[in-house]
């Protein structure tokens, strides 16, 4: 296909070069926001009478039926082009010949491609804030089921306190209501138009850049035509959320894979959602989870990637530019099938719930109860908690935990210990009782999710 740059040369290149400066195979994806940036820019042209209403109209049918051919499939994208647009211009000339030469007027493939990357991405960007969304639903209603199913909390991955189901996997709800709204913040950053910008400097003709932006749904025009055609920071914001999505997805996976190891035994995962292995029978793996976890690091690459070709780039475009759009796209593709096979694995899995509670059991996870209960008793705290330790180890050196250790032991341990301590340190007392603000209770649990369904 025919340069559009030929000009001061015939537009011949070395093939080799050809092949590598060409970025049709990852920017064909922008074709229909391409031939919609086209259609608001004739309007604009005709609107402002740089060209005829007449030429305008042309146009614009012309470009409709393009974008319908590409949309049925009846006119292939040649991937011999240089890149979409020269690829969309060339198709409009074939098709209406002269007039079709006048749509790049007070236009640069600069602010054009700059108009194409934020109208896909304003369309991925709100893509992915459905999938979150989906993903809360999925959260919040597996939480109302495990309202009151009690495990282990863990540090250091020791067990530490006993929780609810549903309150560990709300933490997981508000990792992810924060990513919703950093994709919303970076989306009003998308959400600007650089057309109009031209190559750098903007232009002679008398055109409308507001008028353009308005048809194309923007809700605001940058300001500096040199930053219009030089500025990705919004694809890096937008691949920044990303990270972090997946920094919280590849925890998620993290702890579904340990739960579902023999060793913990605390959910069944769905045949949907995991794999066999083709030599050991008895094997059901979490493939789905680690997948998520492992495609983490492509995410932060693509991000990494970005950041660096826009490291030292002079101001306005430059060939480098070209660059921004695999690695965005490759992030927001990544993000969206992980959301998406995430919720679909929470869905379907199941709390093994007997064993949650049998964990809860042991450990001694109700010792910080015990000390509470001596601190109401009337001990100071510090004297408490070492009175609880003293507790933890006789029941350890004579095979009791907390719950099954007789009075009289309890007794020698502190006079002050009476009946009514089994009560208080029992596992579901322990949750009960944790009705602070954001606690582990029933009753604090369902602020939380009211929260994040309000959110
Ligand atoms: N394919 C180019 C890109 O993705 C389009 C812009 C080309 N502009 C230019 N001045 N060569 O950045």
């Amino acid at each position: 296909m025919a340069k559009l740059w030929a000009g001061l040369t015939n537009g011949e290149i070395n093939k080799t070069a050809e092949v590598f400066n060409s970025s049709i195979k990852v920017d064909s994806r922008m074709a229909i926001e391409d031939i919609k940036g086209s259609i608001a820019h004739a309007d604009m042209l005709s609107h402002t009478g740089i060209i005829s209403k007449e030429e305008g109209e042309t146009i614009k049918n012309a470009l409709f039926s393009i974008m319908e051919n590409i949309e049925n499939g009846s006119l292939k994208i040649d991937m011999s082009a240089e890149d979409i647009h020269t690829f969309i211009e060339q198709t409009l000339t074939d098709m209406i010949g002269d007039t079709g030469k006048k749509l790049h007027t007070a236009r640069s493939r600069n602010d054009q491609v700059a108009l194409d990357l934020r109208l896909t991405l304003k369309k991925e960007c709100e893509s992915e804030i459905e999938l979150i969304k989906n993903l809360l639903k999925v959260i919040v209603k597996k939480a109302e089921t495990y309202k009151t199913t009690v495990l282990p909390g863990y540090t250091h991955l020791q067990r530490a306190q006993p929780i609810t189901f549903a309150h560990q996997l709300l933490a997981y709800a508000m990792m992810f209501l924060r990513d919703k709204e950093r994709l919303l913040d970076a989306y009003k950053r998308i959400d600007v138009s650089p057309i109009g910008a031209c190559a750098l400097a903007g232009t002679t003709y008398n055109t409308d850049r507001f008028f353009e932006a308005e048809k194309l749904g923007f809700s605001a025009v940058a300001q500096n035509s040199i930053d219009a055609v030089s500025d990705r920071d919004f694809a890096v914001e937008l691949m920044s959320a990303n990270a972090l999505i997946m920094v919280h997805l590849s925890r998620f996976s993290e702890e579904i894979i340990l739960w579902s190891t023999k060793e913990f035994d605390f959910i069944k995962l769905s045949n949907d959602y995991s794999t066999g292995s083709s030599i050991m029978p008895q094997k059901k793996n979490p493939d789905m989870a680690e997948l998520v976890r492992g495609k983490t690091g492509r995410v932060y690459g693509d991000l990494f990637s970005l950041l660096t070709t826009l490291k030292g780039l002079p101001l306005a475009y430059n060939k480098d530019l070209q660059e921004d759009k695999e690695s965005v796209f490759d992030s927001v593709d990544t993000v969206k099938m992980c959301l998406e096979i995430f919720a679909g694995m929470i869905d379907s899995m199941t709390a093994k719930e007997k064993n949650m509670k049998a964990a809860a059991q042991k450990g001694f996870i109700n010792a910080t109860d015990l000390a509470d209960y001596l601190v109401i008793k009337g001990i100071p705290f510090r004297d408490a908690y070492k009175l609880s330790a003293k507790a933890v180890n006789v029941a350890t050196a004579e095979g009791y935990d907390l719950c099954t250790l007789p009075l009289s032991k309890y007794k020698e341990i502190s006079p002050l210990i009476e009946e009514d301590v089994y009560e208080a340190i029992s596992i579901d007392t322990a949750v009960k009782k944790r009705i602070s603000f954001g606690g582990t209770s029933v009753e604090s649990v369902e602020k939380q999710i009211e929260f994040v369904t309000k959110n």
